[in-house]
């Protein structure tokens, strides 16, 4: 099944904003703070284990962690969104999650001071 795109700034944000400056299209910037978080509503036909495909920037040289969350409840803990060299080059961090047939929540939460990485859009 081909993946969908799910964009960041389409989704519930708190202590979170759309910004622009780092895309053409807008993405998501967290407060540099813990417990901002982007949360989606993904659509999946099959329950069962599905990858959560996060486009993210990370323009410093150390890890901006999240805890990723299905449904309320924490699936990955601490996942590790390292640097990607500047705030302009995007890449893919992945998680393997079981999701329900149907809608799901699939909630970003930054865990440390800097908040969570830019966050452009969740493919699953
Ligand atoms: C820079 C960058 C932002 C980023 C921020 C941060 O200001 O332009 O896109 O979110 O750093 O430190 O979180
Ligand atoms: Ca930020």
């Amino acid at each position: 099944v081909p993946a969908t795109e799910y964009q960041a700034e389409a989704a519930t944000l708190t202590q979170a904003m759309v910004a622009t400056n780092h895309t053409g299209t807008g993405f998501v910037d967290y407060v540099n703070a813990a417990g901002g978080s982007i949360e989606w509503s993904v659509n999946v036909a099959e329950v069962g284990a599905h990858t959560l495909t996060f486009r993210y920037a990370n323009g410093t040289a150390v890890n901006w962690p999240m805890d990723i969350a299905v449904n309320g409840a924490t699936a990955a803990a601490g996942v590790a969104f390292p640097g990607t060299g500047n705030w302009d080059t995007w890449t893919d961090g992945r998680v393997t999650a079981t999701l329900n047939a149907g809608v799901n929540t699939i909630r970003a939460t930054g865990t440390t001071a800097n908040g969570g990485p830019n966050v452009d859009r969740l493919s699953v």
